[in-house]
């Protein structure tokens, strides 16, 4: 179930907050301590879903300004209203608790516990306190410092529905936000998910349109595998989006999930039971290595890996940059004996670059601040290297440009100038956001053939999914959900 916590300020906003909800939520919580003036026969009457009724108090998150015995008097008019749910927190003054659950008629009580700063390794003796309170449901959430708090809180998770208790299990923060999307398929009772940016009510929460349509959280189940994409950090990664639209037009009851990883060797030993494949961005391209147990030739080759999957229980590595960006770039012509410029030579200028070498095109790389990087880049590709600024000065059929630049915020850059576009080049940006960069409009306008980055990273990711599913990837709608999401962010 999704909960969306409904966060006021007002009565008016708290009522029109309801309509957005309908098609979303499965349950709503009325966070009365955020709600001026509250009219709380109104709010269960017009919510239009079972209701949590919360008065949450200042040491639990909360922001209810008057006596503890005003705050559950509020939670007793819920009951006496028919409310659903209360929440109540095991905090509360003992006398005013078990008068509350004594009395709590066909409401049921959610007795909660938060912790706003840790999640500590000690949940387990906490949930058996909670366990011997007449609550109908336990809600234990904590502070995740540290990505594996949240396998501290799956391993409750998994307590809780061998003993069929109902439990309310999640780590806040961003580093708790694979809690937030895996909760219920580890059985736990619900997940939050805020209506709006600006509505979250604890810190990390997702939007429940995400949870819903993108992360089909409801749908997920214990045959569900998890994929994801490891990084630091991960924020602007736009994986999510279309590995879990491929998983869902495919029809397998699969989830991909960010993974905020600081350490890889950490992350892969407590995971590594739990995932199926993983995506691998920057910076653990080459780390990632030391933990697998092949690495196939492509991958080899760049000395890089982006591609992690499970074969026959053997971690595997591979690289699909490097094909990604050739398929993108011969669906426009041979490369054979191709003048082709490359600008950059950082990673991805590498993975390209033995791409366009080894289908004989004649490569440059280029140089701007780093000259030994490139030149040790060179030196393995036995290409020729010269200074960004030299470029007006060689012969270009194919321009590939492999550097940040003209990447959003910076769109009124660009890596080349367009006097030296000529009709007859073949240009291809493998920077993706904007689809349509500074180079690739002026190379549209002075006659090129033009590749936008957005088909790279397409390529790459549909590579990825055919490896970790063994099925054709819907290529269609994966370009689709990235255009869609890509021309709404400004
Ligand atoms: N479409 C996709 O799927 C996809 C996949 C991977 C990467 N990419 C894009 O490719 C780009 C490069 O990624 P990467 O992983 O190769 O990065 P990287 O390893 O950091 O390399 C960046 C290269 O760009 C050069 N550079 C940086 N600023 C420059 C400037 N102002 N003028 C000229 N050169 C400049 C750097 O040269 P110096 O060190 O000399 O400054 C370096 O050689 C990124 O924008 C990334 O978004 C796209």
């Amino acid at each position: 179930m999704i909960c969306i916590p409904i966060v006021g300020p007002t009565m008016a906003q708290a009522l029109k907050d309801f309509d957005a909800c309908q098609s979303l939520a499965d349950i709503i919580e009325l966070r009365l301590d955020l709600i001026a003036d509250h009219d709380l026969p109104r709010l269960l009457k017009e919510a239009g879903k079972p209701c949590i009724v919360t008065n949450r108090c200042k040491t639990e998150g909360g922001q209810f300004k008057g006596s503890e015995e005003e705050r559950i008097q509020v939670l007793r008019q819920a009951i006496d209203h028919g409310a659903a749910y209360i929440d109540i927190e095991t905090s509360t003054p003992g006398p005013l608790l078990k008068s509350v659950l004594e009395n709590k008629g066909n409401t049921q009580a959610i007795l909660s516990h938060h912790d706003f700063t840790r999640t500590g390794d000690k949940l387990e003796p906490l949930y058996e306190l909670m366990c011997q309170l007449p609550g109908d449901v336990l809600k234990i959430v904590t502070y995740a410092q540290d990505l594996n708090d949240n396998l501290t809180m799956f391993k409750l998770l998994a307590r809780a529905r061998k003993e069929e208790k109902k439990l309310i299990g999640l780590c806040m923060g961003d580093k708790g936000e694979i809690s937030r999307i895996l909760t219920l398929m580890m059985g736990g009772f619900l997940t939050f998910g805020a209506l709006a940016t600006g509505k979250e009510s604890a810190p990390g929460q997702i939007l429940a349109a995400t949870l819903k349509h993108v992360y089909r959280v409801n749908e997920l189940t214990a045959a569900t595998k998890i994929f994801g994409v490891i990084g630091d950090p991960v924020s602007k990664s736009l994986g999510y989006l279309i590995h879990n639209r491929a998983l869902r037009e495919t029809g397998l009851p699969h989830v991909y999930v960010p993974f905020w990883v600081q350490n890889v060797t950490k992350f892969f030993n407590a995971f590594e039971p739990y995932i199926s494949g993983l995506s691998v961005t920057m910076p653990f391209k080459e780390d990632i290595q030391k933990v697998l147990d092949e690495i196939d030739p492509v991958a080899q080759r760049m000395g890089a890996v982006n591609t992690v999957v499970r074969q026959n229980n053997r971690w595997v590595g591979h690289n699909t940059d490097g094909p990604g960006a050739l398929q993108a770039l011969t669906a426009h012509g041979d490369l054979q004996g191709k003048q082709v410029l490359i600008l950059g030579a950082g990673g991805t200028a590498k993975a390209i670059g033995q791409e366009v070498v080894e289908r004989g095109g004649q490569l440059t790389i280029t140089y701007n601040r780093n000259r030994e990087k490139a030149q040790a880049l060179a030196n393995e590709l036995q290409c020729q290297l010269i200074s960004i600024r030299a470029v007006d000065q060689q012969e270009v059929e194919v321009l590939i440009n492999c550097s940040p630049v003209g990447m959003t915020p910076n769109i009124n850059e660009t890596p080349f100038p367009a006097r030296l576009l000529k009709p007859n080049m073949v240009v291809f940006d493998s920077v993706y956001n904007p689809t349509e960069t500074r180079l690739l409009k002026e190379a549209a306008e002075a006659g090129c053939q033009t590749i936008s980055g957005l088909e790279f990273f397409i390529n790459q990711a549909a590579a990825q999914f055919e490896l970790w599913t063994g099925k054709p990837a819907p290529v269609p709608a994966m370009r689709q959900v990235l255009m869609d999401h890509l021309n709404r962010t400004p």
